[in-house]
């Protein structure tokens, strides 16, 4: 029988967001178990919320350091680590598992830093270890498909990528009011020197640079903090010049009323575009220059294998946001099993997206910063 990869989680406890997201993804195509936590900053809430997931209370820990060391030493310890905490705790945790070479699968953005992205990379790459950063966009199949699209030259030559990510709920200072998600992406002693641009702008370049298979070279931006007295940007505007030759705009937003997790992207080459939107995740807007516009749908006609992969059920019946992040934890589950099996891990990583998207996120979010500083000169994104 095929055994589950067994995994912890640091963060992710009562009451938190995305752990929850990240139990439910791993557990979709049965590759993972969930065997050991330090799931709360709080040691109490951290015991439990253990309780509460099963967890065996020897292995429900106080500390995240307590756990890396004593899952070590156990013959049945865990093979991965995934760590869903605020951003500022992303680089000691990623430090501490890696150090026992135990998998480490992080969210976004990678670290606070610049300076503590580069030194987890240079420690990722030591460590021999597998390190998945979860821009979950990625795994959507039509999203692979756009990809695929792009590569396979429908698009021809790209001239112009739009990508916006509109939320609405940090219109009000709701920091102020008790909200716990809301009061540490607003303090960049947890979040970093980007609000909105570290929290769901990466998301948006991420999704531009994977689909498109570009660099980002340069940046001219506009921060803004709309909510009085906010410490971090709630609105970005920034056009972007892509390495190859394509020109874009980037928009993210938190403050834009009426919009709830409206992350869209619009590809435009001398042939045809296409657009995507992650609230009707399951279409594809495709147009050949001169032709009628197509409406390609997940698992629909048409679709290549790399997005049937990333399909569970057939045409029409939805799939969204959950399965999208189940994708990414049933590619982590074959690099792991390959690793296990002896592969190099060079050869593992396809299309996770790795700690230098993580680096390459936060050199972004640097040239964002800097130019916006500077009155919106173009600014270059560190090579
Ligand atoms: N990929 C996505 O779509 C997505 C969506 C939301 C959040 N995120 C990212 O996930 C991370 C968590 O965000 P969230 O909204 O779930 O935050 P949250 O505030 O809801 O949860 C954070 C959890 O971390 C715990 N924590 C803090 N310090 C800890 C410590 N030292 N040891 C153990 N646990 C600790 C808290 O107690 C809490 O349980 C952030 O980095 C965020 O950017 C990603």
């Amino acid at each position: 029988m095929k055994q589950r990869i067994r995994i912890g989680m640091v963060g992710g406890g009562e009451g938190a967001f995305i752990g929850a997201v990240h139990r439910i993804a791993a557990r979709i195509d049965d590759r993972f178990e969930l065997v050991a936590g330090a799931l709360s900053s709080d040691v109490e809430r951290s015991k439990q919320s253990a309780l509460a997931l099963g967890i065996d209370i020897d292995r429900a820990y106080d500390t995240f350091t307590a756990m890396a060391v004593q899952e070590k030493q156990r013959t049945d310890g865990i093979q991965a680590v995934i760590i869903v905490t605020p951003n500022h705790m992303h680089f000691p945790v990623a430090q501490a598992f890696l150090q026992q070479g135990i998998h480490v699968i992080c969210d976004k953005p990678v670290t606070r830093t610049l300076e503590e992205a580069l030194a987890l990379e240079q420690q990722v790459r030591e460590s021999g270890a597998l390190f998945a950063l979860t821009h979950n966009y990625t795994g959507y199949p039509l999203v692979r498909h756009a990809q695929h699209l792009v590569q396979t030259g429908v698009l021809g030559t790209l001239r112009t990528i739009q990508v916006e990510y509109a939320q609405d709920w940090l219109t009000q200072k709701i920091e102020d009011t008790g909200n716990k998600q809301a009061q540490w992406r607003t303090d960049p002693s947890k979040s970093g020197l980007a609000g909105c641009l570290g929290d769901i702008g990466t998301h948006a370049f991420n999704l531009a640079c994977f689909i498109s298979g570009q660099d980002v070279e340069e940046v001219a931006a506009d921060l803004t903090a709309f909510v009085l007295g906010r410490q971090l940007d709630d609105n970005v505007h920034t056009m972007l010049r892509f390495s190859g030759g394509a020109k874009g705009m980037l928009w993210a937003s938190q403050v834009a009323p009426g919009n709830e997790n409206s992350l869209k992207i619009r590809l435009y080459g001398d042939k045809g575009g296409l657009e995507w939107a992650q609230e009707s995740p399951n279409e594809l807007w495709l147009s050949a220059f001169g032709e009628p516009t197509q409406r390609l749908t997940r698992a629909g006609a048409t679709m290549s294998p790399v997005a049937n992969a990333a399909s569970r059920i057939p045409a029409g019946h939805p799939e969204g946001y959950l399965e999208g992040f189940a994708t990414l934890y049933l590619d982590i589950a074959n690099a792991i099993d390959a690793l296990e099996k002896g592969a190099d891990i060079n050869s593992v990583q396809g299309l996770i997206p790795s700690i230098s998207d993580g680096v390459v996120g936060m050199k972004f979010i640097q040239a964002v910063l800097k130019s916006s500083e500077q009155n919106s000169a173009w600014q270059k994104v560190a090579p």
